[in-house]
């Protein structure tokens, strides 16, 4: 397959071609991508920058339209696309369908807040005056999207930027052209304007900068490193850019002695483990009051253990490969690092040999690294955590807040009044009271405190405050 990119209504001829890689299998690349240079993405900022007027102005039935025509498509074909995804990313086929499902429920969504638009009229203090409060379109937005979601962060960024009414540039990540492109092929069919979408498949360093630089990019939405977003924050802050950043996490789950103890395993295996740990919402610190720890121990361990990892597209599978040979010498890097530091490994942390050759690891499970461990603070987005034992709730309170991150938290409690308590002092984006941190509904917002996010929320009505600016229209009739 060929993915290119999509600029001022047409697929684009030419750049440098660069294969895209099977994690489960490298003897079968996916396809192959055709990059392009800095020239290229100025064309799609000039091709949005154009097309902005009109579709600012287009009706909201216009927009409606457009979005739930591409979210049928999405949904109709969410197996074909979700064999797509899975073969690039390397996540498992029913988690790739899941994806795909939930960018087309994404599109759904947002072709319905084009049509929920609306303002407030307010009397004013002064007498025979009133005030309009409206939102306005931006202009053009720069999307800049991660490889572990491939079609659905595109989704919950491109949907609503169009539905309120913007021009959109999106620049994926390197390892996943092939779904941006399948999204764009899409669009491309949906009845959208020339210029309003635009897809530019080009290194990080290279569209970067050209979205920084042009004045005509209104705002930058980011999901990816925190190396990354700190730099975007440094670069955009003296251009007085609004900017929107989804970061790094170290997101904590928390285990009470009366906890449901099946069902808090299952939490932190799903949370932990499911899409092998490349989730920002993944749970990589497990901690456990004292009284149940031996048990939880036991039964993670177990559960861990007899987790199948394998090629993405077998049926068998439930954890796939790690997306990409650099990903994997990181994670090698970091459980090494967390030996030397004194951890003690419970299980894994083995490259596995299948039919295929891929990015196969057996899922780490790490006890007795201290708070102040590397391994307890930076994100090694992949298929590792930690085991901490702690005496009791509010010990254990105390270090789920001790991060510099804070997206998403969980608890595994039977007691209302522990639950309630930690969903007020968690100090987190997300709660998640018996469920895995991971696993996010598309209609409520999303985001997290501290290192973890920047700027508004993403998704669902709060989408608006970021895609959108207010303005305040004092009428004497
Ligand atoms: C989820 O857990 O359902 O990059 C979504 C990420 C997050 C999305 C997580 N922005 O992993």
């Amino acid at each position: 397959m060929e993915f290119r990119s999509f600029i001022a209504g047409r697929f684009v001829d030419g750049g440098r071609p660069v294969v895209n890689e099977n994690p489960s299998d490298l003897s079968q690349p996916v396809g192959m991508a055709y990059e392009l240079d800095a020239a290229a993405v100025h064309a799609a900022v000039d091709a949005a920058a154009a097309a902005a007027p009109a579709w600012a102005a287009s009706s909201p039935q216009q927009r409606f339209d457009v979005l739930d025509r591409i979210g049928s498509e999405i949904l109709a074909r969410r197996d074909e696309l979700g064999r797509l995804l899975a073969s690039e990313e390397g996540k498992t086929l029913p988690e790739a369908i899941g994806e795909v499902g939930r960018a087309g429920q994404i599109f759904k969504f947002f072709a319905g807040e084009a049509l929920r638009q609306g303002g407030q009229l307010v009397d004013s203090v002064r007498p025979g005056v009133h005030a309009e409060v409206v939102r306005e379109p931006l202009g053009v937005v720069g999307l800049i999207t991660p490889w572990n979601f491939p079609i659905a962060i595109p989704a919950w960024k491109v949907a609503p930027a169009l539905a309120h009414g913007n021009t959109v540039v999106l620049k994926p990540a390197d390892k996943v052209p092939g779904s941006a492109w399948a999204l764009a092929e899409i669009i491309s069919r949906s009845g959208l304007p020339a210029g309003v979408f635009n897809l530019v498949l080009a290194r990080g360093s290279v569209a970067g900068p050209v979205l920084v630089e042009r004045p005509e990019v209104q705002a930058i939405s980011f999901t990816g490193s925190e190396a990354v977003g700190r730099r975007l924050a440094a670069d955009c802050g003296p251009r007085l850019k609004k900017l929107q950043l989804e970061m790094g996490s170290k997101n904590p789950l928390l285990v009470l002695d009366d906890a449901d103890l099946d069902q808090a395993v299952n939490c932190a295996i799903q949370g932990a483990f499911y899409s092998t740990g490349q989730r920002c919402t993944a749970s990589s610190r497990l901690i456990v009051t004292a009284g149940v720890a031996a048990a939880f121990r036991e039964r993670l361990v177990a559960a861990t253990q007899a987790l199948r990892v394998g090629h993405a597209l077998e049926s068998q599978t439930q954890i796939g490969p790690i997306a990409d040979a650099g990903q994997v010498a990181s994670v090698e890097g970091d459980l090494r690092q967390a030996l030397d530091e004194g951890a003690r490994l419970l299980c894994g942390g083995e490259r596995l040999r299948r039919d295929t050759e891929g990015h196969f690891m057996a899922p780490v499970l790490l006890e007795g690294a201290g708070p102040e461990a590397r391994i307890n603070r930076v994100e090694v987005f992949g298929p590792l955590a930690t085991l901490s034992v702690v005496a009791d709730y509010e010990a254990g309170l105390a270090l789920v807040n001790d991060s510099a991150y804070g997206l998403a938290a969980g608890v595994c409690t039977r007691s209302l009044k522990h639950a309630e308590d930690f969903r007020r002092r968690a100090q987190a984006g997300l709660v998640m009271v018996n469920l895995p941190t991971a696993g996010v509904d598309y209609h409520v917002p999303f985001g997290g405190r501290k290192g973890s996010s920047y700027g508004p929320r993403e998704q669902g009505a709060a989408a608006a405050e970021f895609y959108t600016t207010v303005k305040t229209c004092y009428i004497q009739p």
